[in-house]
């Protein structure tokens, strides 16, 4: 699995297909997961962190096993 931390944004998943969030299946082939701390969608980005001038690099987590 690979997350990636976009330069300024949020960490985007490739699931690949369906998630279960709290028991509930959804289709969301991709995530883009809040890293700023001011979205109002939590855990989702909601697009705030540019509004909220958020500065991260861009980060590539591979996760193995
Ligand atoms: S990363 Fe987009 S709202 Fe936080």
């Amino acid at each position: 699995m690979q997350i990636t931390g976009t330069e300024n944004g949020p960490y985007l998943v490739e699931t690949g297909g369906r998630v279960s969030i709290d028991g509930e299946t959804k289709e969301m082939p991709r995530l883009a997961l809040c890293r700023c701390g001011a979205s109002d969608n939590k855990p989702f980005c909601s697009g705030a962190h540019k509004a909220a001038g958020f500065e991260a690099p861009a980060v590539t987590i591979e996760i193995e096993g």
